[in-house]
C-alpha cells in the first residue's frame, strides 16, 4: 500500500485495484493542463482511409439497419478466412462472432466460460479488465509469474504447477499487455500438451498480434493439434488498425461457446454498430500496408524511449510486441504509484505504475508510445528531473 499522506485520497483508496487506479489517475490528468499522456494504450494515429471511406459508403448506401446479433455474415465470412490464411485456425463463420471492441469480447468469453468456483489460471502481471470479468463470472484467478529475465515468456512448467482440481481455464495474452513480452511459439506448443493433458480451456488475447517486433512473430495456439475445440481466440481492429473508437473486435471459438456467448449479448448491447462492421470489413480484407506503415513507427518511437529508460536508469525486458514499454523503476526506491503520482504531478507525464496490472508489481511502470517521437523525447526529459529530485 502506498502510505505516503501527499498521495492524495483519490490514488490511495484504490491503489489496490488495477482498473480503478489506472481510472483514478487518468481523471487527475484530464483536469491539468499540459500533460502528456502515455497512460491509456489506445493508438494516437488515424484509422487508415479506405476503412474510414467504407463506413461512409455503408452509411450513404443505407447499410445502417440492425444485423445477426454475432454480427454480419459477410464479416464473420471474412473473418473466418482472415484466421484461417494469417493464424492457421480451422473455422467457418458459425465460429465468429463480432463484438464491441476485445473488451466486450474477453467479458463474455469469460462468462461463457467460467462458473462460480471455477479457477482461472492468470498470467502475472496482466490487463485487470480480466479480473473485473472473472469476478462477476464468480471464478478465481490462479496467478502464474512472468519475469523479466524470461522476457515475461509464460513457463509450461509453472501453468502446469498451478493446476488444480477445480481449475477449468488459463489466460494468455500474446504480446502482453502490460509486459510487451509474447509467448514464443515453442512454449505455446508446450503448453498445447499441458492443456489438453488437463483438459482445459485456453482464452487467448491476440489483441497485438500484429504489433509484433521483427525478429519475433506472433503464433496461434489455436491453430496446433487438438486446441480449436478448445480455444477462444480474441482479437479486435481496435490496435492494428487505430480503430479503437469503432468498437469492433471479433471472437473465434467453437460454435457452442458463441452460441452462449451471443445468448448473453442479445441481451446486453446487441448487434456492433453496422457501420463499424463494414469498417472492420474493409480493414481485414482491404491492403494491409497500414498495418505494416504503423508498426514501422511504433518501432522508431520504442527506441526513443528505450533510450529514455537508459538515462532513467530502468531496467526492461526486451519489448516483443504490443504498444508499451514495461519497465523496472526500483532503482527510484520509490513505490511505483507513488512514482507516477509524482511524474504526473512534477512532471506532467502521466504513465502507469505497474501496480495497475497486478499487486505485487510496485517496482515496475507501463509507459505507452502512442505519441509522436518528439513528444516522447519530450516526456523524457521532464521526466528525468522528477526521477532526480525524489531518486533515493
Ligand atoms: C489485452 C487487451 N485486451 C483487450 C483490450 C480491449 O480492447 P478494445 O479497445 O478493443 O475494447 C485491451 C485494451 O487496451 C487490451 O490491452
Amino acid at each position: 500500500m502506498i502510505e505516503n499522506p501527499n498521495i492524495p485520497e483519490a490514488v490511495r483508496a484504490v491503489a489496490a485495484d488495477g482498473t480503478q487506479l489506472r481510472y483514478a489517475l487518468m481523471e487527475m490528468a484530464r483536469e491539468m493542463e499540459d500533460i502528456i499522456t502515455l497512460g491509456r494504450g489506445d493508438p494516437d494515429l488515424p484509422t487508415p482511409a479506405h476503412i474510414v471511406e467504407a463506413a461512409k459508403r455503408a452509411m450513404r448506401d443505407g447499410l445502417t439497419g440492425a444485423t445477426d446479433v454475432r454480427g454480419m455474415e459477410p464479416l464473420r465470412e471474412a473473418i473466418a478466412e482472415h484466421m484461417r490464411a494469417v493464424n492457421g485456425l480451422a473455422l467457418g463463420s458459425d465460429n465468429v462472432m463480432v463484438s464491441t471492441g476485445g473488451q466486450e469480447g474477453l467479458f463474455l468469453a469469460v462468462q461463457a466460460v467460467i462458473n462460480p468456483g471455477d479457477e482461472i489460471i492468470v498470467p502475472d502481471p496482466r490487463y485487470t479488465s480480466y479480473d473485473d470479468a472473472i469476478k462477476r463470472a464468480g471464478g478465481r484467478m490462479v496467478m502464474v509469474p512472468t519475469t523479466r529475465e524470461d522476457a515475461f515468456n509464460l513457463r509450461p512448467e509453472a501453468v502446469e504447477a498451478a493446476i488444480g482440481p477445480a481449475s477449468k481455464a488459463l489466460l494468455i495474452v500474446t504480446p502482453s499487455n502490460p509486459t510487451a513480452g509474447i509467448v514464443t511459439e515453442e512454449r505455446l506448443r508446450a503448453i498445447a500438451e499441458v492443456v489438453i493433458r488437463h483438459n482445459l480451456i485456453v482464452i487467448v488475447d491476440e489483441i497485438y498480434g500484429k504489433v509484433v517486433y521483427p525478429p519475433w512473430r506472433h503464433f496461434s495456439i489455436g491453430s496446433l493439434p487438438g486446441m480449436a475445440e478448445r480455444t477462444i481466440t480474441l482479437d479486435a481492429f481496435s490496435k492494428a488498425y487505430a480503430m479503437t473508437g469503432w468498437r469492433c473486435g471479433y471472437v473465434a471459438a467453437p460454435a457452442d461457446v458463441i452460441d452462449a456467448m451471443a445468448r448473453i449479448k442479445q441481451v446486453t448491447t446487441g448487434p456492433v454498430a453496422t457501420v463499424s462492421q463494414w469498417a472492420g470489413l474493409a480493414a481485414i480484407t482491404g491492403p494491409q500496408d497500414c498495418v505494416g506503415e504503423y508498426l514501422d513507427i511504433y518501432i522508431a518511437r520504442r527506441q526513443v524511449l528505450l533510450e529514455g529508460l537508459d538515462r532513467m536508469g530502468f531496467a526492461y525486458g526486451e519489448p516483443r510486441g504490443g504498444l508499451f514499454v514495461w519497465a523496472d523503476s526500483s532503482s527510484t526506491g520509490i513505490h511505483a504509484a507513488e512514482l507516477s503520482y509524482l511524474l504526473l504531478k512534477e512532471g506532467r507525464v502521466l504513465i502507469f505504475p505497474g501496480t495497475a496490472f497486478g499487486e505485487k508489481w510496485r517496482d515496475y511502470v507501463r509507459i505507452t508510445m502512442l505519441e509522436p517521437i518528439e513528444t516522447l523525447r519530450a516526456a523524457v526529459e521532464r521526466m528525468l528531473p522528477v526521477l532526480e529530485r525524489y531518486r533515493m
